[in-house]
């Protein structure tokens, strides 16, 4: 990547604070982004897929205490969330006004950030709606969310999310309330809006048939810390992280659908509220050396291709 990316993240981290309780969420995050790529975000529950979103998009509430550096140095600018970049929640309802219709609801971003009239932004609503494969879409723009199924209303809070044209969208579990078939669908509609207008795309999942259909790169997170990152042929067809062959293993050795949540790899994640001294991975790892469990593990390769595992130390 010789142009500077469109999002970086270095040494992100998180901890939430809970009555007196420290919940570290993201334990040192570093990730890259170039413009018009699409990096899947792929972890189990608790890893700090949804925490890092969130942070991106400046969403965290006050609870949480940030440090690290999250940089658009594309933008030259602080972001605006729903100008530069969208946000695709994994339950629609979370994103769509339940009295208002439709198409007021999509106009409404393309108005206010892009400055357009109400008849063009409408018009422009409908034309959208029309693209995700809403149709009638003249009819239906004038209904209220209720009206429609749960894979109808994503594909509008998508519609919603894309319509000022952001460089970045962001998309937490974007399908995970669908069934299988929706699933699909709502992904080669993500994709194809996504590649269409060049925006990059950051997707949150916990399912690697998710990212292997998505993404160009996939970056693993475990414990708030991303253990291994590549292209998504590398890492699903050649995973080095062991935390990573786990997962995969664990993840194709069972019947499609894909279970959610993920399959389990024996043992449980480390305690978000206390401190790891070596790989947060070294409790469950069948690899472990005794300098896993002392030593954080070096970083080999790039921001783009790497993996942080003691076995790969030179
Ligand atoms: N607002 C909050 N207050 C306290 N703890 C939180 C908060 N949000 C997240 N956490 C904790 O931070 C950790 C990471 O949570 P996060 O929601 O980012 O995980 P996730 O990878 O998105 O998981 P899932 O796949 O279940 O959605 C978890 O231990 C979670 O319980
Ligand atoms: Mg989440």
């Amino acid at each position: 990547m010789n142009a500077p990316p469109l999002l970086s993240l270095r040494d992100l981290a998180v901890v939430f604070h809970r009555d007196r309780r420290r919940i570290r969420a993201l334990r040192g995050l570093d990730l890259v982004l170039a413009a018009g790529e699409r990096l899947a975000l792929l972890g189990e529950s608790g890893s700090g897929k949804s925490t890092a979103l969130l942070a991106i998009a400046g969403l965290l509430g006050p609870e949480a205490e940030r440090s690290g550096e999250i940089l658009f140095p594309l933008l030259g600018r602080a972001p605006i969330l729903g100008r530069d970049v969208g946000f695709v929640f994994q339950d629609p309802f979370s994103a769509l006004d339940p009295v208002l219709d439709v198409a007021t609801q999509i106009a409404e971003p393309i108005r206010f950030h892009r400055g357009a009239s109400w008849s063009a932004a409408r018009a422009e609503a409908v034309a959208l709606l029309r693209r995700v494969g809403i149709e009638p879409a003249e009819k239906r723009a004038r209904d209220a969310p209720h009206r429609f199924s749960g894979g109808e209303r994503q594909r509008i809070a998508i519609a919603m999310a894309i319509a000022a044209e952001p460089r970045l969208l962001l998309a937490d579990e974007p399908t995970s309330a669908l069934d299988t078939v929706n699933q699909a669908q709502i992904l080669d509609l993500l994709d194809g809006l996504v590649r269409a207008r060049d925006t990059a795309l950051l997707l949150v999942t916990h399912d690697p048939a998710v990212a292997a259909r998505i993404a160009d790169r996939i970056a693993v997170l475990y414990a708030g810390r991303c253990v291994e990152v590549g292209p998504s042929a590398r890492v699903l067809g050649a995973p080095r992280h062991p935390y990573t062959r786990a997962l995969l293993a664990a993840a194709l050795s069972l019947d499609r659908p894909p279970p959610r949540p993920l399959p389990e790899i024996p043992g449980s994640p480390p305690d978000p509220e206390r401190d790891i001294a070596g790989c947060p991975f070294a409790p469950r790892c069948p690899l472990a050396a005794s300098r896993c469990r002392t030593t954080p593990p070096p970083r080999t390769g790039g921001p783009e291709d790497g993996v942080a595992c003691h076995l790969y130390a030179p």
